[in-house]
C-alpha cells in the first residue's frame, strides 16, 4: 500500500515537471501545460512556433490564501469532442465545433483546496477557463485579481482601444505593444472615455499581428457571473496580465463553489481572413436555452433617431426644463417643444416608409417622460417605461403599425439606473407586449446606480444577463447598448440579437470616426458577437440638419452600403431620414434588397486596420451580396466569383465610389452599374480614400 501511494505521489511530481499536452484536432496548435515550481502555466504553439510563452495562471484572493502557487497535479483527463449545431441565425449555416481538451485537476496541499484547469484546442485556436469543484474548504470566496498571463513572443502591432470599466466606445490606435504605454494617455483624451484604467491596459476582444505576418487574438467567451477582463501590459511591455472590473468595494467577483470563470481565448492564424471566420467564441458558450426560438427573427428598421443624433430634433417633449419642480410634471400645462420628434403624425411617417420599403419595425426613442430632467438640473433621472408624453398615442400607432405590417421597436434607456430598470422590467415588457413591440433597444447612458457599480463589472453583467432571460419569457428580442461588450452569448440566448458596446455610427455625428475604424471592428468587438452598428447615412454633412453641427461623416456613400455586410448582425438599421433616402432611392435599392441572415460566409479579401471584403449567400435562397470596406486610402480591390454556382447566370448591381470621390471633399460620388456575371468571373472596383462598395448578385 505504501510503496502504491509512494508510487503515486513520485508520478504526480513527475508529471507536475513534464508538460502536459494537448493538440488541436488538425495539429497546428499545440498547449503545454506545467506547473513550474507549484505555479500552473501554460504555453502556446501554432505551426511548431512559440505565440503565447510560457505564462502563469491563478487568483489573489480576498481574506485567504491565494491560488497563486503550491499546486501539484491530482489528476489529467483527456477527451475529444466533435459536434455540429446550426446557429437560430448567423453567419453561416452550420458550425463545427471540434476540440481536444485537457482537465487539470490541481491540489494546492497547504489550503486543503483544489482548483481545475480545462483547455480546449480547436483548430482555429485555444480557450481555458478555471473551475472551482465544490470541496469543503472552498465554498464562499471573493476574487482580489485574476492572474493570467499572456506573454507575447515579440513587439507586436496591435490595434487597441485603452481599458476602460465603463466605455468601449473609442476610436482604435494602432501601434506596437512597446508603444501603447506612451500612446496611452493620447488615447484617453481624444475619446469619450468614462473611467479609463490608464497604464498600459488595452480591452478585448484585442487585436494583434507578429512581424512574421501571424494574426492573434486575445479575448473572453461565455461571461456569466463575472466582471469583464481587461489585459494590462507588464513593465516588459510584452505580457499581458488580466485586469478584472471591479465592483463599488473594489473587489472583482463574488464566487461560491461549484463555479468557473469565463473561458480565456487566443485564436490565431497565417491569414487574417481565419480570425474573421473563427467559430470558437460560439463554440465555447453553452448550446440554445430557449426551448423553441421559432419567435426570434433578424430584423431589419428605420427609426425616430437620427434626428435627435444629429441635434435636429429633442428626445425631450418640453425644452423648459421642469426638473427642479418636486413631484410629476405635469405636462398638460407644460409647453411642447416643436423639437419633440416621437409624436404620432411624424411615427406615422416612418411607418409608412418602412411599410412600403418592406423594412420589418421602426424603432422610436423619446416617448416617454423623463427626459426633460436629463437635459434639466437634475443629474439623477430615471423612467418607469410606461408614460407616454402627451404627444405620442401609443394605441393609435399600435394599431396603425399592425395595419401595415410594422412592428414596433421599443426604447428603453435606463439612464444607467439599473435597479430601477428591473423593478419596473416585468411591467414595461408586458406593456411592450401588449402594445405590437417585438424588441426593444436598452440604452446605459451614465454612471451606474447603485452608485460605484461599473457598466462591465460582476454586477452589471449579471444584470445584463436577467434581462436577456426575462425578455424571453416575454418573446422580446434585446438590442442593448452600452452593456458589456458581447463574449457568444448569443448562442444561449439567440434573442440577445444585438448590443453596441463599441464606437457606433452615432460618433460620426459627434466629430466622426477614423476611417479604419469599420476595418478593425470586425477584427475586435464582433469576435463576441453583432454590432447594431446603425450604418446607412447618405448625408454626410451634419449642417445639413443641424446648423450647430459641423461634424462630417468620414465614408463615402458606397461604403455605407458595404457596412450591411461587412459589419455582420441580424439587426440593421437604416439610420438616415426617409426624405434623405427619397433622393437616392437607386442606392437605397441595396439597403432593401440586402439579406439578414445567411447559409454561407466568406472572406475574400482582409488585413485589420486597411481594408475587409466578405461575400454572403443568403440564408434559404440563391442571392449573394458582397461588401467592401476601406481605409483611407485610395485601394482597388481584386475579387474572384468562384463561390457561384456554376449551373447559373446572375445579373450583379455593383455600387461603388466614382473615380473622384473622397470621404472628405466628395463622399456622394457614387456610381451603380449592373452586368451579367457567373462562376469564376474576375472583379476589380476601385475604393476611394474612406470608400467602398457593396454587389447584390441575383440569379437570372
Ligand atoms: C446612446 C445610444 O447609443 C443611442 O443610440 C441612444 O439614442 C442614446 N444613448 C439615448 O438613449
Ligand atoms: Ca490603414
Amino acid at each position: 500500500m505504501k510503496k502504491i501511494s509512494l508510487l503515486l505521489s513520485l508520478t504526480l511530481i513527475a508529471l507536475s515537471v513534464i508538460a502536459q499536452s494537448v493538440q488541436s484536432p488538425n495539429k497546428n496548435f499545440t498547449l503545454n501545460f506545467n506547473v513550474q515550481n507549484g505555479v500552473p502555466t501554460y504555453q502556446l504553439i501554432y505551426k511548431n512556433k512559440v505565440i503565447i510563452k510560457p505564462s502563469t495562471m491563478g487568483f489573489e484572493l480576498k481574506d485567504e490564501e491565494d491560488f497563486l502557487k503550491g499546486f501539484t497535479i491530482l489528476d489529467i483527463e483527456q477527451s475529444t469532442f466533435d459536434e455540429t449545431w446550426q446557429p437560430v441565425w448567423g453567419e453561416v449555416k452550420e458550425i463545427r465545433n471540434h476540440y481536444n481538451e485537457m482537465a487539470v485537476t490541481l491540489s494546492q496541499e497547504e489550503s486543503a483546496r483544489k482548483m481545475l484547469i480545462r483547455f480546449r484546442v480547436f483548430d482555429d485556436g485555444l480557450g481555458f477557463r478555471y473551475e472551482f469543484p465544490e470541496q469543503q474548504k472552498l465554498t464562499y470566496f471573493i476574487i482580489k485579481e485574476e492572474r493570467t498571463q499572456f506573454a507575447m513572443v515579440g513587439n507586436h502591432t496591435a490595434y487597441w482601444i485603452p481599458g476602460d470599466h465603463d466605455t468601449q466606445e473609442y476610436d482604435y490606435t494602432t501601434s506596437r505593444l512597446l508603444e501603447i504605454k506612451n500612446l496611452m494617455d493620447k488615447a484617453i483624451t481624444s475619446n469619450a472615455s468614462q473611467s479609463p484604467i490608464r497604464g498600459a491596459a488595452v480591452q478585448t476582444s484585442l487585436m494583434m499581428k507578429t512581424d512574421k505576418g501571424l494574426y492573434i487574438n486575445l479575448h473572453e467567451a461565455a461571461l456569466v457571473e463575472y466582471p469583464c477582463m481587461h489585459l494590462q501590459l507588464d513593465d516588459t511591455g510584452l505580457t499581458f496580465q488580466s485586469v478584472l472590473t471591479p465592483d463599488a468595494q473594489g473587489n472583482k467577483g463574488h464566487m461560491q463553489a461549484p463555479r468557473h470563470t469565463p473561458w480565456r481565448t487566443v485564436i490565431a492564424s497565417d491569414k487574417a481572413a481565419d480570425i474573421l471566420m473563427s467559430h470558437l467564441t460560439l463554440n465555447l458558450n453553452e448550446p440554445c436555452a430557449i426551448e423553441d426560438p421559432s419567435w426570434i427573427k433578424p430584423v431589419k428598421y428605420i427609426g425616430v433617431w437620427w434626428e435627435m443624433i444629429t441635434g435636429k430634433s429633442s428626445w425631450a417633449y418640453t425644452e423648459d426644463v421642469p426638473s427642479v419642480q418636486l413631484g410629476k410634471t405635469d405636462f398638460s400645462k407644460t409647453k411642447r417643444s416643436e423639437r419633440h420628434a416621437a409624436n404620432t403624425e411624424h411615427v406615422k411617417e416612418y411607418i409608412d416608409f418602412a411599410s412600403k420599403h418592406g423594412f420589418d419595425a421602426v424603432l422610436v426613442e423619446g416617448w416617454n417622460e423623463g427626459w426633460e430632467d436629463w437635459f434639466g438640473k437634475s443629474k439623477d433621472y430615471v423612467f418607469d417605461f410606461l408614460t407616454p408624453y402627451p404627444d405620442f398615442n401609443v394605441v393609435e400607432l399600435r394599431d396603425y403599425a399592425k395595419s401595415k405590417n410594422v412592428q414596433l421597436m421599443m426604447h428603453h434607456e435606463t439612464s444607467g439606473s439599473a435597479r430601477n430598470y428591473e423593478r419596473h422590467i416585468d411591467k414595461a415588457y408586458q406593456f411592450m407586449v401588449d402594445n405590437n413591440y417585438t424588441s426593444v433597444k436598452s440604452g446605459y447612458v451614465g454612471d451606474i446606480i447603485p452608485r460605484g457599480e461599473k457598466h462591465y463589472g460582476q454586477w452589471m453583467v449579471n444584470h445584463y444577463m436577467y434581462c436577456v432571460k426575462k425578455a424571453a419569457e416575454y418573446k422580446i428580442m434585446v438590442n442593448a447598448h452600452e452593456a458589456v461588450r458581447p463574449t457568444g452569448l448569443c448562442r444561449t440566448y439567440p434573442n440577445l440579437i444585438g448590443n453596441e458596446s463599441a464606437r457606433g455610427t452615432e460618433f460620426e455625428a459627434f466629430g466622426g470616426s477614423n476611417p479604419d475604424h469599420t476595418t478593425i471592428l470586425p477584427f475586435t468587438r464582433l469576435i463576441g458577437g453583432p454590432m447594431d452598428y446603425t450604418p446607412g447615412v447618405f448625408e454626410m454633412d451634419m449642417l445639413t440638419r443641424n446648423p450647430k453641427n459641423d461634424s462630417k461623416v468620414r465614408s463615402t456613400l458606397a461604403r455605407q452600403l458595404a457596412l450591411y455586410v461587412t459589419m455582420y448582425s441580424p439587426l440593421q438599421m437604416a439610420a438616415d431620414f426617409p426624405e434623405t433616402y427619397n433622393k437616392h432611392l437607386d442606392a437605397f435599392q441595396f439597403i432593401k434588397d440586402v439579406a439578414l441572415d445567411w447559409d454561407e460566409t466568406l472572406v475574400l479579401e482582409a488585413e485589420p486596420g486597411d481594408f475587409i471584403t466578405y461575400a454572403r449567400k443568403e440564408k434559404g435562397a440563391d442571392n449573394w451580396f458582397v461588401g467592401r470596406t476601406n481605409d483611407e486610402e485610395a485601394r482597388t480591390s481584386k475579387i474572384k466569383l468562384d463561390f457561384l454556382d456554376a449551373k447559373k447566370t446572375y445579373i450583379a448591381t455593383i455600387y461603388r465610389d466614382q473615380k473622384d470621390a473622397h470621404h472628405k471633399t466628395n463622399p456622394k460620388a457614387y456610381e451603380i452599374e449592373q452586368r451579367d456575371v457567373k462562376k469564376g468571373d474576375d472583379l476589380s472596383v476601385f475604393c476611394a480614400p474612406g470608400g467602398g462598395y457593396a454587389i447584390s448578385i441575383i440569379p437570372k
